[in-house]
């Protein structure tokens, strides 16, 4: 009879995958076969002991993002149309929350160098990393974690900075994903996706909430813009509510992004009075119509040395480019799941005293 606790190695039905799970429990040694099994139960306890952690590193290494592959990490509020409604931002868009997600993009820049280029509207950001980043051995699934747990961190400190008269009443979570891009050229696509949705979105959205404003109910609403075009959409808030949707804010209709770029700052006053300036890398915000265009994108050193040029304008995205952008990487089934949190460089917001 064997009693224990130890860990198991299980191999999932067709495929390579190995499972580590800790199992306790007992079997009897009474024929061939179970000896047999005994035999290679102890050999795999073995094993385990002799290379201590070496499957638990394994794991940790399969989801390197390969280079010359980009990394993009995208976080979204998670049902942050509930959020939203019981924090009572202002719809369709709530400019003070649009600032507070831009702020908490900036500070993540601030707080990973190797961040490039941020672009974000609505409940979302995309972060993309430089393309020789070495952050963390390029494991995605520590990348996305830091990146959106420092967003959501940065979120609830900020909370009270923009929204002095209105309570936080829970924290939002963020989900988050890491998006490997081949090369600029996909990247090229990626940007020129979030940014039709940004605009597709948002045209859909203020037709809806100037409807549904203006007396309509919501399943009037969503018959009435079933099936609009763009075009359709534009004419509708014009003729209706003499809005032109091309003067709306750009925070709106653009979304936001975020680089750094060099500017010229005070860093000290000199014996005489006279200000005292360095160049700094500081992280800048800017709104363009088309953010994945040459023209927007080769305009930027800080841009195209650390991720390359776009040779190319597009017009159609590739749909398979999509299908890539939207995989969504599942766990095993009946397998067990474990999620372990560990503080990031927790040592030194100790020793401040935080
Ligand atoms: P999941 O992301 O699937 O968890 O759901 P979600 O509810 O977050 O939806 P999704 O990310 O697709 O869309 C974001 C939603 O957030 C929008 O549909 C809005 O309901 C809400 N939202 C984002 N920004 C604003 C804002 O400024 N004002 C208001 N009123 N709502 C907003
Ligand atoms: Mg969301």
């Amino acid at each position: 009879m064997i009693n224990s606790v130890g860990v198991v190695r299980k191999e999932a039905e067709n495929c390579n995958c190995l499972q580590v799970f800790f199992v306790s429990g007992s079997f009897k040694v009474d024929s061939v076969e179970a000896k047999k099994k005994e035999e290679n139960f102890r050999e795999t306890l073995r094993d385990m002991a002799n290379s201590k952690y070496e499957y638990v590193k394994s794991f940790e290494l399969e989801d390197e993002v390969m280079l010359p592959n980009l990394m993009v990490v995208r976080i979204d509020g998670r049902d942050f149309s509930r959020f939203s409604q019981v924090h009572e931002f202002e719809k369709p868009n709530d400019e003070t929350a649009l600032n507070l997600m831009n702020s908490c993009s900036a500070a993540v820049l601030e707080e990973f160098p190797d961040i490039i280029f941020a672009y974000g509207y609505s409940d979302e950001y995309s972060f993309v990393f430089k393309k020789t980043s070495r952050f963390y051995q390029r494991r995605a699934s520590k990348i996305l974690s830091l990146v959106a747990s420092f967003f959501a961190a940065v979120y609830v400190t900020k909370w009270k900075e923009f929204f002095p008269q209105r309570k936080l009443l829970y924290a939002p979570s963020f989900s988050s994903k890491v998006v490997s891009c081949a090369s600029a050229e996909v990247l090229q696509a990626y940007l020129a996706w979030r940014q039709q949705d940004c605009h597709a979105n948002n045209q859909y959205d203020t037709c809806f909430w100037m409807l549904v404003k203006s007396g309509k109910s919501v399943s009037e609403t969503q018959e009435i813009l079933k099936d609009t075009q763009k075009q359709q959409k534009n004419e509708l808030l014009f003729q209706k509510f003499g809005i032109n949707y091309k003067t709306l804010p750009e925070l709106f209709r653009q979304g936001s992004c975020l680089f750094k770029k060099k500017v010229e700052e005070t860093v000290k006053h000199d014996e005489n009075g006279n200000p005292v300036k360095r160049l700094r890398r500081k992280a800048v915000f800017v709104h363009s119509e088309n953010i994945a265009g040459r023209s927007f994108w080769n305009e930027q050193p800080s841009l195209y040395n650390d991720l390359g040029h776009f040779t190319k304008d597009i017009g159609k995205i590739e749909p398979d480019f999509i299908r890539s952008f939207q995989f969504e990487n599942k766990l095993l089934p009946l397998t067990w799941v474990v999620v372990r949190i560990d503080g990031c460089h927790f040592h030194s917001g100790c020793s401040r005293g935080v």
